[in-house]
């Protein structure tokens, strides 16, 4: 949701982060480095025109999506730990969505606004009240799994808007939507939300939804909410058939298998709706919260610097399964590359070793996470995210865009 935002830092200490834009733009001209096997990022709107599936591509027909119900007769565990991830609930239709349900009203007040949220028989409303003017909406979706906030999808007047504030979980009430702006006293539309092109709509029902776009022409009404199978894998009606035929090869040719793919871009893939590297490049108004846009991150380390084995999304994360919070269960991914204490006096006298296997900390062998991808809080956004941009962090030292 957010564009513009100023990043607080919790480690090593309290930092207040001063966003110079030009430097900003120096900085982001000179990421991602080119590996050696000539793979090149791409950027998403490049991506989706290539043969492949893609995820966010908009150009399938709605009879070649079987629904995650068809994967589950024949991949029933997968479906059972993924339905479980935020990914999978990363939109509501209104009448499903906890926060609205449990709730009989909202309310905010920035004068001279008045905002309420509000539930009945007939559904969920968003209303703007300033004196005796107001402007009121339904609320057809709400955005995210509240992992930390869920911002409303209005309709008024026959068009689509983003709510000027969302919910946020840590306050447990409505605050300002991150990248919006307050408005004018005299403008009652904008305090209500910003309305949504067709593009904006469809980018954005694209990464929260599955099938939202399809032959292109965008049909909100008939999303399947959430980051489906089927978002990442492609429809698999073809699949479906095949493998019930026994037909197991053109079978596995009819589904996108990302284990095929090299480490750019396999970046890119998650980066369709995380922001691949050239996304968040080419949108230079994302930078300042730029945290949130983890392949862009990874992409800046060190770590993502050798052409052949290069550290990706899912050497940490399973897709299908939830994300893990436990700091040590990543130390094994880092002392893959990173060679263990043990071998350093090793790499020590061998020169070369210590090309193939990168320096070992000095300063602790555990729970390396917690200082090397440190979390930045966005107040704006009521919650932190973690730096993938890993590196040595001193404290004092400006965040590096
Ligand atoms: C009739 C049984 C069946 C159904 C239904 C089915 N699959 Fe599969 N799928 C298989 C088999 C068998 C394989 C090959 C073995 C394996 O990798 O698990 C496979 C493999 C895959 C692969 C790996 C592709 C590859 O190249 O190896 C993906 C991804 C996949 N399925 C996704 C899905 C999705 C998404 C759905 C629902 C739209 C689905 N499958 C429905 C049987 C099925
Ligand atoms: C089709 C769009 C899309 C793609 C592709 C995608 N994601 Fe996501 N992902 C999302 C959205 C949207 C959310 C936010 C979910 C929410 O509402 O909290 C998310 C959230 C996450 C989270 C946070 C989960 C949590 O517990 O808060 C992780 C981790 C994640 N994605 C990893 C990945 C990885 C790894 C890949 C690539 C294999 C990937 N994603 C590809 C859309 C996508
Ligand atoms: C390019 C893909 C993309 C677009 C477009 C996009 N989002 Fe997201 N959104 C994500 C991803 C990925 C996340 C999870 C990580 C993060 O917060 O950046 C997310 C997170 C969120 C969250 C926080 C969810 C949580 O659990 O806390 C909300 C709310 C949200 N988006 C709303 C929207 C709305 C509303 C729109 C459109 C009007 C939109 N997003 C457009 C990809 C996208
Ligand atoms: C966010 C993107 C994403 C979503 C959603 C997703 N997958 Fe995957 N899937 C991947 C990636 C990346 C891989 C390759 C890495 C791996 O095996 O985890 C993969 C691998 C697979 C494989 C082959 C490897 C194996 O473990 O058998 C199958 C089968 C599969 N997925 C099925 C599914 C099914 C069924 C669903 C829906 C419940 C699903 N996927 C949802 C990204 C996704
Ligand atoms: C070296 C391991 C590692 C790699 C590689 C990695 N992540 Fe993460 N990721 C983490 C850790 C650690 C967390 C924080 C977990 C927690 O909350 O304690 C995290 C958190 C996240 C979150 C939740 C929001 C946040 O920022 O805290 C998302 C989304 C995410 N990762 C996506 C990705 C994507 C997309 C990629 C690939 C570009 C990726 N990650 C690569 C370790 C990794
Ligand atoms: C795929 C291999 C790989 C993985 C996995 C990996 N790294 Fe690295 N890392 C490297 C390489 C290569 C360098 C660059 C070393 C050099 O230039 O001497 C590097 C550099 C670093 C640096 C120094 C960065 C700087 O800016 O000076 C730190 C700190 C670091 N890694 C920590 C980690 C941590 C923590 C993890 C796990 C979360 C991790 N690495 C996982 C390959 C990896
Ligand atoms: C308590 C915080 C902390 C933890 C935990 C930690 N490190 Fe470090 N690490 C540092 C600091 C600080 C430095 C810089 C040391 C210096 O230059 O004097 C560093 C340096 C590094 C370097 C760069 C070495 C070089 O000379 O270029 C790598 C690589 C590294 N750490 C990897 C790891 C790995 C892998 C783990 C987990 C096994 C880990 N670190 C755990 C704080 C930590």
């Amino acid at each position: 949701m957010p564009r513009r935002n100023r990043i607080r830092s919790e480690f090593p200490i309290r930092i207040l982060i001063v966003v110079l834009l030009a430097a900003v733009c120096q900085r982001a001209t000179g990421t991602g480095q080119e590996p050696a096997n000539g793979e090149k990022t791409q950027p998403t709107s490049k991506r989706v025109q290539d043969k492949e599936w893609w995820p966010t591509r908009r150009d399938a027909s709605r009879g070649d999506f079987v629904g995650t119900d068809a994967c589950a007769v024949c991949h029933k565990e997968k479906v059972e730990q993924q339905q479980k991830t935020p990914m999978a609930h990363a939109a509501w239709k209104a009448s499903d969505t906890a926060v609205l349900r449990s709730k009989a009203a909202m309310s905010n007040s920035t004068a001279p606004f008045e905002t309420e949220v509000r539930r009945d028989r007939k559904g969920s409303t968003y209303t703007v009240a300033r004196g005796g003017d107001a402007m009121t909406g339904q609320i057809l979706w709400s955005m995210g799994d509240a992992t930390m906030g869920q911002t409303f999808v209005l309709q008024s007047g026959g068009s689509l808007y983003e709510s000027q504030l969302s919910y946020f979980k840590a306050i447990d009430g409505l605050d300002l939507t991150p990248g919006h702006t307050r408005s004018s006293p005299r403008d009652l539309e904008h305090a209500f939300g910003l309305s949504q092109s067709a593009e904006t709509a469809e980018q954005c029902f694209g990464c929260h939804t599955t099938a939202s776009t399809v032959r292109g022409r965008f049909d909100e009404a008939r999303a399947t909410p959430g980051v489906t199978c089927e978002a990442c894998h492609g429809p698999g009606a073809q699949h479906v058939k095949a493998m019930q035929d026994k037909q197991d090869e053109v079978g596995k040719g009819a589904m996108l298998d990302p284990r095929t793919f090299g480490p750019v871009k396999l970046v890119d893939y998650c980066g369709a709706c995380h922001r691949a590297p050239l996304d968040v490049i080419a949108a230079k108004d994302f930078l300042p919260i730029n945290v949130r846009f983890q392949p862009y991150r990874l992409s800046k380390s060190r770590c993502w610097s050798r052409p052949d084995q290069r550290i990706t999304c899912i050497a940490c994360h399973n897709p299908h399964e939830d994300l893990v919070r436990d700091t040590s269960f990543y130390d094994a991914k880092c002392v893959a590359c990173h060679a263990s204490r043990q071998d350093d006096s090793a790499q020590a006298t061998e020169g070369s070793a210590a090309v193939d296997k990168p320096a070992v900390c000095k300063v602790s062998t555990r729970n390396c996470v917690s200082c090397h991808m440190p979390k930045y809080t966005v107040p704006q956004m009521h919650g932190s995210f973690t730096d993938h941009d890993i590196r040595v962090v001193r404290a004092g030292d400006p965040y590096p865009l």
